[in-house]
Protein backbone atom coordinates (compact mmCIF):
# COMPACT_ATOMS: atom_id res chain seq x y z
CA UNK A 1 0.00 0.00 0.00
CA UNK A 2 1.38 3.56 -0.71
CA UNK A 3 2.36 5.83 2.28
CA UNK A 4 3.27 8.95 1.20
CA UNK A 5 5.66 10.76 3.98
CA UNK A 6 6.45 14.31 4.05
CA UNK A 7 9.41 16.37 5.07
CA UNK A 8 11.42 13.21 6.09
CA UNK A 9 15.32 13.51 6.56
CA UNK A 10 17.44 11.30 4.37
CA UNK A 11 20.46 11.51 6.72
CA UNK A 12 20.40 7.86 7.81
CA UNK A 13 19.43 7.01 3.52
CA UNK A 14 22.84 8.06 2.21
CA UNK A 15 26.09 6.97 3.54
CA UNK A 16 27.76 10.51 3.53
CA UNK A 17 25.28 10.84 6.36
CA UNK A 18 24.38 14.35 4.64
CA UNK A 19 21.30 15.72 6.12
CA UNK A 20 18.93 16.59 3.85
CA UNK A 21 15.35 15.89 3.74
CA UNK A 22 12.94 14.58 1.10
CA UNK A 23 9.99 16.92 0.25
CA UNK A 24 7.86 13.65 0.18
CA UNK A 25 9.23 10.40 0.37
CA UNK A 26 7.64 6.79 0.06
CA UNK A 27 9.11 3.14 0.48
CA UNK A 28 8.18 0.35 -2.57
CA UNK A 29 8.43 -3.20 -1.81
CA UNK A 30 6.13 -3.96 -4.89
CA UNK A 31 6.01 -3.23 -8.46
CA UNK A 32 2.13 -2.33 -7.80
CA UNK A 33 3.19 0.08 -5.12
CA UNK A 34 5.74 1.81 -7.44
CA UNK A 35 3.25 2.24 -10.17
CA UNK A 36 0.78 4.13 -8.10
CA UNK A 37 3.39 6.12 -6.30
CA UNK A 38 4.62 7.21 -10.05
CA UNK A 39 1.73 7.94 -10.98
CA UNK A 40 0.56 9.79 -7.57
CA UNK A 41 3.61 12.38 -8.36
CA UNK A 42 3.41 12.55 -12.29
CA UNK A 43 -0.35 13.90 -10.95
CA UNK A 44 1.02 16.26 -9.12
CA UNK A 45 3.86 17.32 -11.57
CA UNK A 46 6.73 16.50 -8.88
CA UNK A 47 9.74 15.32 -9.90
CA UNK A 48 10.91 11.82 -8.52
CA UNK A 49 14.25 10.46 -7.26
CA UNK A 50 14.82 6.76 -6.81
CA UNK A 51 17.26 5.89 -3.95
CA UNK A 52 18.74 2.68 -3.63
CA UNK A 53 20.87 2.31 -0.34
CA UNK A 54 22.19 5.45 -0.50
CA UNK A 55 25.88 4.93 -1.06
CA UNK A 56 26.67 6.92 -4.58
CA UNK A 57 25.46 9.92 -3.88
CA UNK A 58 26.04 13.53 -2.60
CA UNK A 59 22.96 15.34 -1.52
CA UNK A 60 23.41 18.94 -1.66
CA UNK A 61 20.03 20.24 -0.29
CA UNK A 62 16.42 19.21 0.45
CA UNK A 63 14.90 16.71 -2.26
CA UNK A 64 12.12 18.77 -3.88
CA UNK A 65 9.40 16.42 -4.99
CA UNK A 66 9.00 12.39 -4.16
CA UNK A 67 12.42 10.14 -2.93
CA UNK A 68 10.94 6.80 -3.75
CA UNK A 69 13.40 4.37 -1.45
CA UNK A 70 13.70 0.81 -3.35
CA UNK A 71 12.82 -1.99 -1.14
CA UNK A 72 11.42 -4.92 -4.04
CA UNK A 73 12.41 -7.81 -2.78
CA UNK A 74 12.93 -11.51 -4.02
CA UNK A 75 16.46 -13.94 -5.19
CA UNK A 76 14.89 -16.59 -7.20
CA UNK A 77 16.69 -19.30 -10.12
CA UNK A 78 14.91 -18.33 -12.92
CA UNK A 79 16.69 -21.16 -15.20
CA UNK A 80 19.49 -23.41 -15.37
CA UNK A 81 21.25 -24.68 -18.75
CA UNK A 82 23.80 -27.07 -17.87
CA UNK A 83 26.23 -25.13 -15.61
CA UNK A 84 24.28 -21.86 -16.93
CA UNK A 85 22.08 -20.54 -14.19
CA UNK A 86 19.89 -17.22 -14.58
CA UNK A 87 19.26 -16.01 -11.15
CA UNK A 88 16.64 -13.04 -11.35
CA UNK A 89 17.30 -10.27 -8.14
CA UNK A 90 14.72 -7.60 -6.79
CA UNK A 91 16.09 -4.27 -7.21
CA UNK A 92 15.58 -3.97 -3.31
CA UNK A 93 17.99 -6.70 -2.08
CA UNK A 94 21.06 -5.77 -0.68
CA UNK A 95 23.98 -6.35 -2.85
CA UNK A 96 26.42 -7.75 -0.21
CA UNK A 97 23.44 -10.24 1.12
CA UNK A 98 22.88 -11.36 -2.28
CA UNK A 99 26.07 -12.43 -2.86
CA UNK A 100 26.65 -14.34 0.41
CA UNK A 101 23.07 -15.80 -0.43
CA UNK A 102 24.53 -16.84 -3.80
CA UNK A 103 27.58 -18.55 -2.66
CA UNK A 104 25.54 -20.49 -0.51
CA UNK A 105 23.47 -21.84 -3.04
CA UNK A 106 26.20 -22.68 -4.79
CA UNK A 107 25.85 -20.05 -7.73
CA UNK A 108 29.13 -18.40 -8.51
CA UNK A 109 30.45 -15.78 -10.38
CA UNK A 110 29.65 -12.39 -7.53
CA UNK A 111 32.59 -13.22 -5.40
CA UNK A 112 34.75 -10.46 -6.37
CA UNK A 113 32.08 -7.99 -6.30
CA UNK A 114 31.14 -9.22 -2.31
CA UNK A 115 30.79 -6.04 0.41
CA UNK A 116 30.06 -3.60 -2.20
CA UNK A 117 26.91 -1.41 -0.24
CA UNK A 118 23.94 -0.39 -1.85
CA UNK A 119 20.82 -2.75 -3.19
CA UNK A 120 21.08 -4.98 -6.34
CA UNK A 121 18.51 -2.36 -8.50
CA UNK A 122 21.69 0.02 -8.30
CA UNK A 123 24.06 -2.12 -9.85
CA UNK A 124 23.33 -1.55 -13.45
CA UNK A 125 23.60 2.46 -12.86
CA UNK A 126 27.23 2.76 -12.72
CA UNK A 127 27.73 -0.72 -13.79
CA UNK A 128 29.18 -1.61 -10.71
CA UNK A 129 33.00 -3.33 -10.28
CA UNK A 130 35.97 -4.70 -7.97
CA UNK A 131 39.00 -6.74 -8.03
CA UNK A 132 38.76 -7.73 -11.50
CA UNK A 133 35.17 -8.07 -12.38
CA UNK A 134 32.08 -5.82 -13.83
CA UNK A 135 28.52 -6.20 -13.32
CA UNK A 136 28.13 -6.32 -17.23
CA UNK A 137 30.04 -9.35 -17.26
CA UNK A 138 27.12 -10.92 -14.89
CA UNK A 139 24.34 -8.84 -16.29
CA UNK A 140 21.93 -10.97 -18.15
CA UNK A 141 18.72 -8.19 -18.58
CA UNK A 142 16.97 -5.58 -16.07
CA UNK A 143 13.21 -5.08 -15.91
CA UNK A 144 12.44 -1.94 -15.55
CA UNK A 145 9.34 1.34 -15.38
CA UNK A 146 9.77 3.53 -18.05
CA UNK A 147 8.74 7.16 -15.77
CA UNK A 148 7.04 9.31 -17.64
CA UNK A 149 5.21 6.41 -19.38
CA UNK A 150 4.77 4.05 -16.31
CA UNK A 151 5.71 1.14 -19.05
CA UNK A 152 7.36 -1.95 -18.18
CA UNK A 153 10.25 -2.95 -20.37
CA UNK A 154 12.67 -5.36 -20.16
CA UNK A 155 16.73 -4.49 -21.71
CA UNK A 156 19.52 -6.52 -22.67
CA UNK A 157 23.11 -5.61 -21.92
CA UNK A 158 23.48 -4.09 -25.06
CA UNK A 159 20.76 -1.72 -24.24
CA UNK A 160 22.40 -0.51 -20.71
CA UNK A 161 25.48 0.11 -22.84
CA UNK A 162 27.84 -0.77 -20.42
CA UNK A 163 31.12 0.79 -19.71
CA UNK A 164 33.48 1.50 -16.75
CA UNK A 165 31.23 2.89 -13.80
CA UNK A 166 28.80 4.06 -16.85
CA UNK A 167 25.90 2.81 -18.87
CA UNK A 168 22.83 4.43 -20.11
CA UNK A 169 21.34 5.16 -17.45
CA UNK A 170 24.14 7.82 -16.74
CA UNK A 171 22.71 9.55 -20.02
CA UNK A 172 20.05 9.38 -22.26
CA UNK A 173 18.12 6.91 -19.71
CA UNK A 174 19.29 9.52 -16.39
CA UNK A 175 16.11 9.82 -14.09
CA UNK A 176 14.00 8.13 -16.84
CA UNK A 177 13.74 4.47 -15.27
CA UNK A 178 13.08 2.49 -12.40
CA UNK A 179 15.13 -0.69 -11.91
CA UNK A 180 12.47 -3.12 -10.50
CA UNK A 181 14.85 -6.41 -10.94
CA UNK A 182 18.14 -7.40 -12.31
CA UNK A 183 18.70 -11.00 -13.80
CA UNK A 184 22.68 -12.45 -13.64
CA UNK A 185 24.37 -15.07 -15.18
CA UNK A 186 25.87 -17.28 -12.95
CA UNK A 187 27.29 -20.49 -12.84
CA UNK A 188 27.51 -24.00 -10.57
CA UNK A 189 30.93 -24.23 -11.71
CA UNK A 190 33.39 -21.95 -9.87
CA UNK A 191 35.99 -19.71 -12.51
CA UNK A 192 38.08 -17.72 -10.51
CA UNK A 193 39.21 -14.36 -11.03
CA UNK A 194 42.68 -13.52 -9.47
CA UNK A 195 44.29 -11.37 -11.68
CA UNK A 196 43.49 -7.90 -9.24
CA UNK A 197 47.05 -6.93 -7.69
CA UNK A 198 45.65 -6.16 -4.27
CA UNK A 199 43.78 -9.73 -4.07
CA UNK A 200 46.84 -11.51 -5.85
CA UNK A 201 48.77 -10.32 -3.12
CA UNK A 202 46.55 -11.20 0.14
CA UNK A 203 46.13 -14.35 -1.80
CA UNK A 204 50.12 -14.81 -1.76
CA UNK A 205 49.93 -14.00 2.14
CA UNK A 206 47.23 -16.64 2.70
CA UNK A 207 48.78 -19.14 0.83
CA UNK A 208 45.75 -21.47 0.87
CA UNK A 209 45.54 -25.19 0.72
CA UNK A 210 42.65 -24.68 -1.83
CA UNK A 211 41.04 -21.62 -3.62
CA UNK A 212 37.20 -21.37 -3.66
CA UNK A 213 34.61 -18.82 -3.98
CA UNK A 214 33.88 -18.64 -0.36
CA UNK A 215 37.18 -17.90 -0.01
CA UNK A 216 37.60 -15.41 -2.78
CA UNK A 217 35.05 -13.50 -1.43
CA UNK A 218 36.55 -13.66 2.53
CA UNK A 219 39.66 -12.12 1.09
CA UNK A 220 38.20 -9.61 -1.42
CA UNK A 221 35.98 -8.45 2.36
CA UNK A 222 39.01 -8.69 3.97
CA UNK A 223 41.36 -6.43 1.50
CA UNK A 224 38.53 -4.30 1.33
CA UNK A 225 38.21 -3.83 5.05
CA UNK A 226 41.78 -2.83 5.23
CA UNK A 227 41.25 0.28 3.33
CA UNK A 228 37.99 0.84 2.91
CA UNK A 229 35.96 2.92 5.92
CA UNK A 230 32.66 1.11 6.84
CA UNK A 231 30.11 4.07 6.21
CA UNK A 232 28.24 3.32 9.57
CA UNK A 233 31.38 3.93 11.98
CA UNK A 234 32.64 6.77 9.51
CA UNK A 235 30.15 8.06 6.60
CA UNK A 236 31.64 7.62 3.03
CA UNK A 237 30.51 6.80 -0.45
CA UNK A 238 33.36 5.14 -1.95
CA UNK A 239 35.54 6.31 -4.47
CA UNK A 240 34.92 10.10 -4.60
CA UNK A 241 36.74 10.16 -7.95
CA UNK A 242 36.61 7.69 -11.48
CA UNK A 243 39.84 6.22 -12.40
CA UNK A 244 41.01 8.49 -15.03
CA UNK A 245 41.73 6.55 -18.13
CA UNK A 246 43.99 8.66 -20.77
CA UNK A 247 46.25 8.27 -23.75
CA UNK A 248 49.47 5.71 -23.85
CA UNK A 249 51.32 8.80 -24.86
CA UNK A 250 50.34 10.88 -21.67
CA UNK A 251 50.76 7.90 -19.74
CA UNK A 252 54.88 7.26 -21.00
CA UNK A 253 55.41 10.89 -20.45
CA UNK A 254 54.35 10.66 -16.66
CA UNK A 255 55.72 7.28 -16.00
CA UNK A 256 59.22 8.78 -17.08
CA UNK A 257 58.74 11.64 -14.39
CA UNK A 258 57.24 9.10 -12.10
CA UNK A 259 58.24 5.73 -11.93
CA UNK A 260 55.76 4.49 -9.30
CA UNK A 261 52.85 6.00 -11.35
CA UNK A 262 50.12 2.88 -10.98
CA UNK A 263 48.27 2.13 -14.02
CA UNK A 264 46.39 -0.26 -16.55
CA UNK A 265 46.65 -0.71 -19.97
CA UNK A 266 43.54 -1.20 -21.21
CA UNK A 267 42.19 -3.54 -24.41
CA UNK A 268 41.62 0.08 -26.27
CA UNK A 269 45.39 1.17 -26.39
CA UNK A 270 44.20 3.41 -23.40
CA UNK A 271 45.50 3.66 -19.84
CA UNK A 272 43.56 3.94 -16.58
CA UNK A 273 45.58 5.28 -14.12
CA UNK A 274 44.56 4.48 -10.67
CA UNK A 275 42.77 8.34 -9.20
CA UNK A 276 44.20 7.28 -5.50
CA UNK A 277 47.67 7.00 -6.21
CA UNK A 278 47.27 10.96 -8.13
CA UNK A 279 45.17 12.03 -4.78
CA UNK A 280 47.93 10.78 -2.56
CA UNK A 281 50.96 11.60 -4.02
CA UNK A 282 49.45 15.48 -4.35
CA UNK A 283 49.51 15.40 -0.64
CA UNK A 284 45.95 14.94 0.30
CA UNK A 285 46.05 11.65 2.07
CA UNK A 286 44.73 11.99 5.52
CA UNK A 287 44.16 15.99 5.07
CA UNK A 288 40.70 17.15 7.23
CA UNK A 289 38.59 20.34 7.57
CA UNK A 290 35.66 21.73 7.81
CA UNK A 291 34.46 18.32 8.94
CA UNK A 292 35.30 16.79 5.87
CA UNK A 293 38.88 15.04 4.46
CA UNK A 294 40.25 12.51 2.69
CA UNK A 295 41.00 8.85 4.44
CA UNK A 296 43.97 8.18 6.00
CA UNK A 297 44.09 4.60 4.50
CA UNK A 298 42.92 5.36 0.99
CA UNK A 299 42.75 8.67 -0.96
CA UNK A 300 39.75 8.17 -2.86
CA UNK A 301 37.80 8.09 -0.65
CA UNK A 302 35.98 11.36 0.35
CA UNK A 303 34.67 10.94 4.05
CA UNK A 304 32.43 13.33 6.29
CA UNK A 305 33.01 13.64 9.94
CA UNK A 306 30.13 16.22 10.56
CA UNK A 307 30.82 18.34 7.65
CA UNK A 308 28.06 19.02 4.60
CA UNK A 309 27.70 18.35 0.61
CA UNK A 310 29.06 21.61 -0.30
CA UNK A 311 32.11 21.50 1.80
CA UNK A 312 32.94 17.75 0.51
CA UNK A 313 31.96 19.02 -2.94
CA UNK A 314 34.61 22.09 -2.53
CA UNK A 315 37.25 19.70 -1.00
CA UNK A 316 37.00 17.32 -4.13
CA UNK A 317 36.95 20.28 -6.43
CA UNK A 318 40.54 21.70 -4.87
CA UNK A 319 41.91 18.36 -5.15
CA UNK A 320 41.28 17.71 -9.03
CA UNK A 321 42.63 21.30 -9.63
CA UNK A 322 45.77 20.29 -7.43
CA UNK A 323 45.90 16.67 -9.33
CA UNK A 324 45.38 18.20 -12.62
CA UNK A 325 47.98 21.29 -12.20
CA UNK A 326 50.40 18.30 -10.88
CA UNK A 327 50.04 15.60 -13.42
CA UNK A 328 47.93 17.37 -16.14
CA UNK A 329 45.13 14.68 -15.65
CA UNK A 330 41.46 15.71 -15.38
CA UNK A 331 39.05 13.86 -12.71
CA UNK A 332 35.79 13.16 -13.04
CA UNK A 333 33.50 12.54 -9.87
CA UNK A 334 31.82 9.03 -8.96
CA UNK A 335 28.50 9.79 -7.17
CA UNK A 336 25.95 11.57 -8.89
CA UNK A 337 25.79 14.93 -7.11
CA UNK A 338 21.79 16.32 -6.42
CA UNK A 339 21.96 19.91 -6.28
P1 LIG B 1 22.18 4.88 -4.51
O1 LIG B 1 23.36 5.57 -3.96
O2 LIG B 1 20.94 4.90 -3.71
O3 LIG B 1 21.86 5.46 -5.96
C1 LIG B 1 22.88 5.71 -6.89
C2 LIG B 1 22.22 6.19 -8.19
O4 LIG B 1 21.45 5.11 -8.75
C3 LIG B 1 21.23 7.31 -7.95
O5 LIG B 1 21.32 8.20 -9.05
C4 LIG B 1 19.87 6.62 -7.93
O6 LIG B 1 18.82 7.46 -8.39
C5 LIG B 1 20.08 5.48 -8.89
N1 LIG B 1 19.27 4.29 -8.54
C6 LIG B 1 19.39 3.54 -7.42
N2 LIG B 1 18.54 2.52 -7.46
C7 LIG B 1 17.85 2.64 -8.62
C8 LIG B 1 16.80 1.88 -9.23
N3 LIG B 1 16.28 0.79 -8.67
N4 LIG B 1 16.33 2.29 -10.43
C9 LIG B 1 16.83 3.41 -11.03
N5 LIG B 1 17.82 4.16 -10.48
C10 LIG B 1 18.32 3.77 -9.30
N6 LIG B 1 30.98 0.91 -6.27
C11 LIG B 1 31.61 0.05 -7.11
O7 LIG B 1 31.28 -0.04 -8.29
N7 LIG B 1 32.65 -0.73 -6.66
C12 LIG B 1 33.06 -0.71 -5.38
O8 LIG B 1 33.98 -1.43 -5.02
C13 LIG B 1 32.40 0.17 -4.48
N8 LIG B 1 32.81 0.25 -3.19
C14 LIG B 1 32.17 1.10 -2.34
C15 LIG B 1 32.60 1.15 -1.01
C16 LIG B 1 31.97 1.99 -0.11
C17 LIG B 1 32.44 2.01 1.33
C18 LIG B 1 30.88 2.80 -0.53
C19 LIG B 1 30.18 3.68 0.45
C20 LIG B 1 30.46 2.76 -1.86
C21 LIG B 1 31.12 1.92 -2.78
N9 LIG B 1 30.73 1.85 -4.12
C22 LIG B 1 31.35 0.97 -4.98
C23 LIG B 1 29.65 2.72 -4.64
C24 LIG B 1 28.23 2.13 -4.41
O9 LIG B 1 28.26 1.13 -3.45
C25 LIG B 1 27.65 1.58 -5.70
O10 LIG B 1 27.58 2.58 -6.69
C26 LIG B 1 26.23 1.01 -5.49
O11 LIG B 1 25.79 0.34 -6.64
C27 LIG B 1 25.22 2.10 -5.13
O12 LIG B 1 24.04 1.44 -4.72
P2 LIG B 1 22.92 2.19 -3.90
O13 LIG B 1 21.75 1.25 -3.81
O14 LIG B 1 23.47 2.68 -2.63
O15 LIG B 1 22.57 3.38 -4.88
N1 LIG C 1 46.77 3.94 -4.16
C1 LIG C 1 47.68 4.78 -3.60
N2 LIG C 1 47.27 5.61 -2.60
C2 LIG C 1 45.98 5.62 -2.17
C3 LIG C 1 45.04 4.77 -2.75
C4 LIG C 1 45.46 3.92 -3.77
O1 LIG C 1 48.85 4.80 -3.98
O2 LIG C 1 45.70 6.40 -1.25
C5 LIG C 1 47.22 2.98 -5.18
C6 LIG C 1 47.23 1.55 -4.58
O3 LIG C 1 48.42 1.28 -3.93
C7 LIG C 1 47.02 0.69 -5.80
C8 LIG C 1 46.18 1.57 -6.72
O4 LIG C 1 46.29 2.91 -6.24
O5 LIG C 1 48.25 0.43 -6.42
C9 LIG C 1 44.72 1.16 -6.76
O6 LIG C 1 44.17 1.18 -5.45
P1 LIG C 1 42.98 0.20 -5.03
O7 LIG C 1 43.34 -1.22 -5.33
O8 LIG C 1 42.64 0.52 -3.62
O9 LIG C 1 41.80 0.54 -5.99
P2 LIG C 1 41.23 1.92 -6.58
O10 LIG C 1 41.64 2.01 -8.01
O11 LIG C 1 41.57 3.05 -5.69
C10 LIG C 1 39.06 0.87 -7.51
C11 LIG C 1 37.59 1.18 -7.47
C12 LIG C 1 36.99 0.70 -6.17
C13 LIG C 1 37.18 -0.80 -6.09
C14 LIG C 1 38.68 -1.13 -6.15
C15 LIG C 1 38.94 -2.62 -6.25
C16 LIG C 1 37.22 3.11 -8.86
C17 LIG C 1 36.96 4.57 -8.91
N3 LIG C 1 37.38 2.60 -7.63
O12 LIG C 1 39.67 1.63 -6.48
O13 LIG C 1 35.60 0.96 -6.21
O14 LIG C 1 36.65 -1.33 -4.89
O15 LIG C 1 39.25 -0.53 -7.35
O16 LIG C 1 38.58 -3.05 -7.52
O17 LIG C 1 37.27 2.46 -9.90
C18 LIG C 1 34.00 2.66 -5.73
O18 LIG C 1 33.76 2.68 -6.94
O19 LIG C 1 33.36 3.36 -4.91
C19 LIG C 1 35.05 1.78 -5.23
C20 LIG C 1 35.42 1.73 -3.95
Amino acid sequence: MLDIQTAVSLQTFNTLALPARAEFFCRVDTDETLLEALRWARDKGLRITVLGGGSNVVLLNDIPGLVISMAIPGIGLQHQIGDQLAVRVGAGENWHLLVQRTLAEGWYGLENLSLIPGLAGAAPIQNIGAYGVELSERFLSLEAIHIPSTERLSMSADDCRFGYRDSFFKHAGRDQYVITSVTLSLSSKPQLHLDYPALQQALVERNPTELTPALISEVVCEVRRSKLPDPAVLPNAGSFFKNPVIAKEQYARLISQYPDLVGYPQADGLVKLAAGWLVDRAGWKGVMRDGVGVHQQQALVLVNRGGDGAKLLALADEISQSVLSQFGVTLELEPRVYP
